[in-house]
């Protein structure tokens, strides 16, 4: 039955099952069932001392492959990073380690916390968000204790564990020396993740690569580029994202030409827009028009913003660093 269901890619409900026939222990499944164990609970997450925020959040996701579209060479990292994990028993046999640390960089809107959400659903495992703005106390005694409780709640149990937007923190506090910031930091997490006994996957996420040196790249077992969209990805995008409306004999292609530097959250956006047009309308079908002023309103926004950052290059904001 669980091959069965994975087959179906049903993949939470095969852990669920793979989880129950192991904890199973002689009892009868009737016994379980009557006694559900809410699968949705988690343990409490820490705090941070004196704020008294939560230091991460656990969730589970129920996504497929389906949800994310990248390039194949991507793709291919990632399946054979999911393999090594699912199969780590059979590599541990051989004192082998799967890659169980990844660095995902890139521009914003590229798919970054998308792919761990979808790589936590694919592993059947919950995701782990580390919220480091509330880890990085203002006490900064406080921050090494901060991901000191962060890896002993890990150690509790197999997570894909995701540090996003790292480089946040850097920009927040407006530090002058915000490149050893952020590569203490990731260091010490690097640290925490090797000598930990948690058979989770890390992934750590920046939209700022160029903060960290190579040194700390070569320290990871895949970094992995999320770049905006290629034409071919651009028009899977479209056909993603419209696959909730109809929209007979409409060439995609010619509009995902127009949209150059669309990220997948741009296009995701242009596509609810148009599909909100007619909905609005009391239709069901959409037309060219529709979609044609939905990516016109996304390159006015696109003008404006460009236009924007030209005049505030002065100040520093908005651009990449
Ligand atoms: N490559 C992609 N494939 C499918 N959807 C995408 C992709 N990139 C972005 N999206 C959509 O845009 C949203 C925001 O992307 P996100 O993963 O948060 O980007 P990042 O973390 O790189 O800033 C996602 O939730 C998803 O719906
Ligand atoms: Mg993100």
């Amino acid at each position: 039955m669980i091959e069965e269901e994975r087959s179906k890619n049903h993949l939470l409900l095969a852990k669920e099952l793979e989880k129950v026939l192991h904890d199973s222990n002689g009892h009868s499944s009737k016994h379980l069932v009557s006694n559900p164990v809410p699968w949705h609970q988690f343990p409490e997450p820490p705090k941070d001392k004196e704020t008294g925020l939560p230091l991460l959040d656990v969730k589970r996701f129920d996504l497929t492959w389906e949800h994310i579209i990248l390039s194949e060479t991507i793709f291919d990292i990632l399946n054979e990073v999911v393999l090594e994990n699912r199969k780590q028993d059979i590599l541990a046999a051989y004192g082998l380690k799967p890659k169980n640390k990844l660095l995902f960089c890139g521009l914003p809107g590229c798919g970054k916390t998308q792919t761990a959400k979808v790589l936590s659903s694919v592993l059947g495992l919950p995701l782990v968000y580390v919220n480091l703005t509330a880890v990085f106390s203002s006490f900064l005694g406080e921050t090494a204790t901060n991901l000191q409780k962060i890896f002993t709640y890990v150690e509790r149990d197999e997570w894909v564990v995701l540090f996003d937007e790292f480089d946040a923190i850097a920009r927040d506090r407006n530090t002058p020396n915000e490149h050893g910031e952020v590569k203490r930091l990731v260091n010490s997490l690097l640290q925490l993740i090797d000598t930990t006994t948690s058979q989770s996957l890390f992934i750590a996420a920046t939209n700022h690569e160029s903060l960290l040196d190579s040194a700390v790249w070569r320290r990871f077992d895949e970094v992995i580029l999320f770049e905006p969209p290629t034409l071919e990805l651009r028009i899977a995008l479209l056909k993603r994202y419209l696959a909730a409306i109809r929209y007979p004999g409409i060439d995609l292609a010619p509009f995902a030409a127009q949209i150059e530097n669309a990220t997948g959250a741009d296009v995701e956006r242009i596509c609810a827009d148009a599909i909100k047009m007619v909905i609005l309308r009391g239709d069901n079908i959409l037309t060219v028009t529709d979609l044609e002023a939905a990516i016109g309103r996304y390159l006015q926004r696109e003008r404006i913003i460009s236009n924007s950052t030209d005049f505030s290059t002065d100040s520093g904001h908005g651009e990449r660093v």
